[in-house]
């Protein structure tokens, strides 16, 4: 009953030139795919891409966006911005912004809040470190997240979750199938205390972290696991539409 949703996410790779190459190769791979598929491009190649992309089943994401709709905020953009081209999606919070940008809870929250009120859908990223896993505190980590992360709003399922484990990221190292289908459930579980169990129900809840085109499967057969976030097979046109057909 949840549409899986598997989203590419290009990180700081592909100029313009490269990223309508990429997805002019993508898009006859995945015009018959069954899921939402998504790419999030950098910033300077949103509007080629989004020209390469009209037409087509492929929708388009970028990875961040600032919480103010304009102002003094020197090399941030904002959701007016993004709209102008047709973005749908945007990225909040991924860790590698968490760990090098400044990132935090209070900031993620500012940003969902902004993209939602600008009608772009977050897909808003959480999870915990190897530090934290190896010393039981992933649900904690996750629970706060949650709540500071997601706080004030009304309907969780609004907004698409990705549970990227920071150690499973770029890494080579993925999560076992059944580890991102329990800490799923979990998150999921939380989602229903904080707002509601049927919104919860239906919130879209992605796995992130080395996910490729041999583990997909296995991955995305799990009842929780709604969908992928992907980076380094998302750079591929064959290897991001074998995720996209997870079940061949
Ligand atoms: P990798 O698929 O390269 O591990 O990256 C995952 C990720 O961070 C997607 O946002």
């Amino acid at each position: 009953m949840r549409k899986p949703i598997i989203a590419g996410n290009w990180k700081m790779n592909n100029t313009a030139a490269e990223g309508v190459a990429l997805v002019e190769a993508l898009k006859p791979l995945v015009a018959d795919a069954a899921c939402d598929v998504v790419v999030c491009v950098p910033f300077t190649d949103i509007p080629a891409v989004s020209a390469a992309l009209k037409g087509s089943n492929v929708r388009l994401g970028a990875q961040n966006v600032h919480f103010a709709e304009k102002g003094a905020y020197t090399g941030e953009i904002s959701a007016s911005m993004l709209k102008e081209y047709g973005v749908e999606y945007v990225i909040i919070g991924h860790s590698e912004r968490r760990q090098y940008f400044g990132e935090t809870d209070e900031t993620v929250n500012k940003r969902m809040h902004a993209a939602l009120a600008a009608g772009l859908i977050p897909i808003v990223c959480i999870g915990e470190s190897l530090e934290e896993r190896e010393t039981g505190k992933t649900e904690a980590v996750l629970d706060v997240q949650i709540r500071e992360g997601l706080k004030g709003l009304d309907d969780v399922s609004r907004i698409v979750i990705a549970y990227e484990p920071v150690w499973a990221i770029g890494t080579g190292k993925t999560a076992t199938a059944e580890q991102a289908n329990e800490t799923i459930g979990f998150i999921r579980k939380t989602c229903a205390e904080v707002f509601c169990p049927k919104c919860a129900e239906k919130v879209r809840i992605q796995y992130g972290g080395s996910m490729n085109a041999k583990n997909c499967k296995e991955l995305m057969a799990m009842p929780e696991i709604d969908g992928g976030l992907i980076g380094g097979a998302s750079l591929k046109a064959e290897d991001f539409s074998h995720i996209v057909h997870y079940d061949r």
